[in-house]
C-alpha cells in the first residue's frame, strides 16, 4: 500500500504550462508511428488543431433514435461538413456513400440495448481490425464504463483494441460512458478520461462539465466532447465554445446536430467555434443569419 503519510493533497494542474509538443501537433502523440500520425492528421485539422466529428452511432444500442430513422436521408447530406464520420460499420456501409473522403471513426463496441437497465453489462469489441482497415478507418471507437458493472470488460476491450490499433497504426478513441448513477463532474471525468488515456487511447471523448480545464489538463491526449441530449442551439454552441476555451480539441456531436431544425446551419456554426475561434454568441448570431438567408 502506498505510504499515506506526507502525501500532498492539493492538486496542481499547472494550467499555465501547456503539455510540450516537440514535433507533432496532436497532444501526446509525438512518439507514435508515421501511419498513426497520418490518420490523426485526418481527424485533427493541422491548422486549427481541432476536429468536428459527426456522431450518428446511436442506433447501435438505441435503435432508430429521433433524427436517425433514415441515415441516408438525414446524415448523408451532413457528411460534407464534418471532419470525421463516427458510426458503425453497418450504418456507414449501408447509408453513407463512399464519396466524401472524410476520416471515419468506426464504432467498434456493442453494448446491451436500451431494453436493459444496465447498458454496461455484456459490452464487447465487435469489429475485426481487418474490417476497420477495409473501411479505411482513421480510428476505432471503444466505449468504457468507468464505475459501472461492465468496467473491467470494457477496459479489457479497450486494451485489445489499442494493441491491434498499434499493430496497424490505427488510433483508438476511448469513449467515457456515464451511467445514470454517476455524477457528471470534473472529479469523475478526470478519473475516466485519464484511465482511458493511460490504457492507450489516442484521444478521448467525454462530456463538458464545470472545471473542464482541469479534466483537459490531466488528460495526456486530446479530448473531444459529446453533445448529449438536444439543447437549444445557442446553449449547444456555448457549450462547444466553453469546451474549446478550456482546451478541448473538438466536438463529437450527434443529437445537437441531427435533431436541430437546421442541421446544416448548426454544423456550420459549430465549425466556426471549433476551427475559427468564434464565441458561442458569435456562432449563434452566425447560425441565425444563415437560417434567415
Ligand atoms: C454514445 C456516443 C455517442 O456518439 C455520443 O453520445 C455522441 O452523441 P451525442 O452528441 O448525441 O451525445 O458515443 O456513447
Amino acid at each position: 500500500m502506498a505510504d499515506a503519510v506526507g502525501n500532498k493533497v492539493a492538486h496542481n494542474y499547472y494550467l499555465d504550462i501547456p503539455q510540450k509538443q516537440d514535433t507533432y501537433f496532436v497532444k501526446g502523440m509525438n512518439n507514435t508511428d508515421w501511419g498513426m500520425k497520418d490518420r490523426l492528421s485526418r481527424i485533427f485539422n493541422p491548422k486549427s488543431g481541432n476536429t468536428v466529428m459527426l456522431a450518428f452511432d446511436h442506433g447501435y444500442f438505441m435503435g432508430p433514435t429521433a433524427g436517425l430513422e433514415r441515415l441516408d436521408v438525414t446524415i448523408a447530406p451532413l457528411c460534407e461538413m464534418a471532419d470525421v464520420l463516427m458510426g458503425t460499420r453497418g450504418a456507414i456501409r449501408t447509408c453513407i456513400p463512399p464519396v466524401y473522403n472524410k476520416a471515419v471513426c468506426l464504432r467498434a463496441t456493442h453494448d446491451q440495448s436500451v431494453l436493459f437497465d444496465d447498458l454496461s453489462i455484456g459490452n464487447g469489441f465487435c469489429t475485426d481490425i481487418e474490417d476497420a482497415i477495409r473501411m479505411n478507418a482513421s480510428a476505432i471507437a471503444m466505449q468504457c464504463f468507468i464505475g459501472g458493472k461492465g468496467e473491467r470488460d470494457s477496459i479489457e476491450n479497450l486494451c485489445r483494441a489499442v494493441d491491434m490499433g498499434n499493430k496497424y497504426g490505427i488510433p483508438v478513441l476511448g469513449v467515457t460512458a456515464v451511467g445514470k448513477e454517476m455524477e457528471r463532474n470534473a472529479k469523475y471525468f478526470s478519473l475516466a478520461t485519464r484511465i482511458l488515456a493511460e490504457q492507450g487511447a489516442s484521444f478521448v471523448k467525454t462530456y463538458y462539465c464545470e472545471d473542464f480545464e482541469k479534466v483537459v489538463a490531466a488528460c495526456p491526449v486530446p479530448i473531444v466532447i459529446a453533445g448529449g441530449k438536444k439543447l437549444p442551439e445557442n446553449e449547444a454552441l456555448e457549450m462547444a465554445y466553453n469546451a474549446i476555451r478550456c482546451g478541448a480539441n473538438g466536438v463529437d456531436m450527434g443529437r445537437n446536430v441531427f435533431q436541430s431544425e437546421h442541421p446544416v446551419e448548426m454544423m456550420s456554426a459549430i465549425r466556426k467555434v471549433v476551427h475559427e475561434g468564434l464565441t458561442g454568441k458569435e456562432a449563434y448570431d452566425y447560425y441565425l443569419s444563415e437560417i434567415n438567408k
